[in-house]
């Protein structure tokens, strides 16, 4: 149910859990993406410039809308009790390939969806990441009043 610009919907999802397919995407992650390929399932975030507005100014708005919704799924996961990681280190044209995705075609994220469990798998950096506070830029270096 997220917004997009005059209701285009252009975010398109494809939930990889099929084993041998699962595998095959879990090779197109990053070295540093080591901890996702124990997720149960992959879910492959794409768009394209022409399912969304194009305005003037450079204005597309496929990507923004695609993260909203991006965003969305995020939040109604974690209502749901699951965990999730949008990931962009993959190699893009390999798991495009994988997937049958078509000419133009935008594959942002990759998500990791998956139960909260033991931290074991993970490196030091990664394990103090799990327990550090988040942090944020201050709100008066990304917001001001005029
Ligand atoms: C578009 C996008 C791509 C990202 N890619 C990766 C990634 O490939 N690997 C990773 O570990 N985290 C990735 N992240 C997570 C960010 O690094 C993370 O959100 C940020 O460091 C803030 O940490 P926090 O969300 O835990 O507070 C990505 C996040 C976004 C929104």
């Amino acid at each position: 149910m997220a917004p997009s610009c005059a209701n285009k919907q252009p975010w398109r999802f494809v939930a990889v859990q099929e084993p041998a397919l699962l595998d095959q995407v879990r090779g197109t992650l990053t070295d540093g993406n080591y901890w996702a390929k124990k997720a149960p399932l992959l879910v492959a975030a794409w768009t394209h410039l022409d399912y969304d507005a194009r305005l003037p100014e450079g204005r597309d708005f496929a990507l923004f809308d695609l993260g909203q919704a991006v965003m969305a799924l995020q939040i109604q996961a974690h209502h749901e009790g699951l965990v999730t990681h949008p990931m962009a280190g993959f190699d893009p044209v390999k798991a495009a390939q994988l997937l049958g995705l078509p000419q133009g075609a935008i594959l942002a994220v990759l998500i990791s969806v998956s139960f909260s469990g033991p931290s074991d798998h993970l490196n030091d950096k990664h394990k103090e990441g799990e327990v550090a506070p988040r942090s944020r830029k201050p709100l008066d270096e990304v917001v001001s009043f005029r």
